[in-house]
């Protein structure tokens, strides 16, 4: 069957995605709803936004099958909507996505699943939330319930900031809405993993694991950002360490999402905190997504040997463990170039220049550009553009981006240049 398959989003990951199937001969027509500067040489933009819009446009272009990148469209229920309407979609329902788009809920279920996770309150209630705190020994973390773009996560280095935050969330002047309910959580002292499992809502495969790097500065430096580059595979996760993910954290929620009558369909990301306990490694469960990473999505997606499109309707069709998915014997690291003020404020839209580079080397993926009438390409959002290298080690892989990112400049232009130095050293 030839699709016509509209992606939604406008970021890196829908680039990544859209990147791979465009080479699929399967696709006769790619598109993006609303896209990003970039996505328009792999497709054709659309710029609804509106439940009712997007639904128009499927009508227009006959589109296929939907895949919905980012959580905002997740959390606002477009997968339900679109199924009402009998379109063929990726992404979960508006009742799974609450593994993401509340904090407290997903706590609350992940203790009940018994799975590990770092002890925790949640409450509205400044006094509760307080008490909790000077239990724990800081550095404290405090996380508004809500979405909040990758922002609303604090690490509080003492009690008094910690209950400072805790009343600037419950204020609402943090985080709006999305602040008025507050989860405390015990610092975990580890290293991360991303993890992503598909499940068709009764069984589910598992990617190779990714480390993000989500700090803006080198060596782990400066405040949080939505991730500053990104491996896979590494190192830091064998075998039997993902077995334990997949068995003690993994199965148990999606078997929990299932019987409580949210079964979970698409990709369930989880954020791992990998803890040194009795000398034996200890994943621990930091949070779930209800979608890819990013940049997580833009190291794996030039990975796969199993073309994404099987992997999406195999999961849609309610048959995932039918397709044995496999990977290319190589490695990609993707570094991501930001704006100047990035996070904290936007820039002003400036030109991009890029040289031309060794094919061999990966690719470049756009995320927060914007075109020119002209067709110049802008670096116009916060984390801009990442270069992919790929290659069949870690370290030549590394090497390559550096190599490509050597080519891109714009003004202000940041990056990091550590991506992957718990695997290699830097
Ligand atoms: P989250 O959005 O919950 O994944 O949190 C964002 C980031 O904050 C994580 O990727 C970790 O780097 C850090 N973080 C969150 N919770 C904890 C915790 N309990 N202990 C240590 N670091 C944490
Ligand atoms: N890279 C982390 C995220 O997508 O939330």
């Amino acid at each position: 069957m030839q699709e016509n398959i509209l992606i939604i989003g406008n970021g890196g990951r829908e680039y990544a995605m859209g990147l791979v199937l465009k080479d699929d001969k399967r696709v006769e027509g790619l598109y993006f709803a609303p896209g990003n500067g970039g996505t328009h040489a792999l497709g054709t933009n659309i710029s609804a936004i509106k439940h009712t819009d997007i639904l128009e446009s499927i009508k227009k272009y006959a589109i296929t099958l939907v895949i919905i990148g980012p959580e905002a469209p997740l959390s606002e229920g477009l997968s339900d909507f679109l199924k009402e309407h009998n379109v063929r979609v990726f992404g979960p329902s508006l009742a799974a996505s609450r593994l993401e788009s509340s904090k407290a809920y997903m706590k609350d279920l992940v203790s009940q699943a018994g799975i590990k996770t770092a002890r925790y309150m949640q409450s509205s209630d400044v006094k509760t939330l307080s008490e909790f705190i000077y239990t724990l020994t800081p550095p404290i973390v405090v996380k508004a319930d809500g979405l909040c773009a990758g922002k609303g996560v604090i690490i509080a280095q003492s009690h008094s900031e910690a209950i400072t935050h805790t009343k600037e969330m419950l204020s609402g002047k943090a985080f709006g809405n999305a602040g008025m309910r507050v989860v405390i959580e015990e610092f975990l002292d580890g290293y991360e993993l991303s993890v992503f499992a598909i499940s068709d809502g009764k069984d589910f495969i598992m990617l190779p694991a990714c480390q993000d790097h989500k700090r803006l500065l080198s060596g782990d430096n400066g405040p949080n950002t939505g991730g500053m580059g990104a491996y896979t595979p590494t190192p830091l996760c064998d075998e039997t360490l993902l077995e334990k993910i997949k068995k003690d954290i993994i199965a148990p929620i999606l078997d929990m999402m299932r019987k409580q009558g949210s079964p979970f369909v698409g990709v369930l990301f989880g954020g791992i905190m990998v803890c040194e306990r009795d000398n034996e490694l200890e994943p621990y469960l930091l949070e779930f997504n209800v979608r890819f990473g990013d940049p997580e999505c833009e190291v794996l997606m030039p990975l796969l040997q199993t073309p994404l499109l099987d992997i999406v309707t195999h999961a849609i069709d309610g048959k995932i463990t039918q397709l044995e998915c496999k990977m290319k014997q190589k490695y990609a690291v993707a570094v991501v170039a930001s704006s100047k003020d990035y996070p904290y404020k936007s820039s002003p839209a400036v030109p991009i220049s890029v040289k031309e580079f060794d094919m061999n080397l990966g690719h470049i993926v756009y995320a927060g550009v914007s075109k020119t009438e002209s067709g110049e390409i802008l670096a116009s959002g916060g984390r801009v553009l990442l270069a992919v290298g790929l290659a069949d080690s870690l370290s030549l892989a590394r090497d390559n981006a550096y190599e490509i990112m050597r080519h891109i400049s714009f003004d202000g232009m940041h990056y990091r240049d550590d991506i992957a130095f718990r695997a290699l050293g830097k």
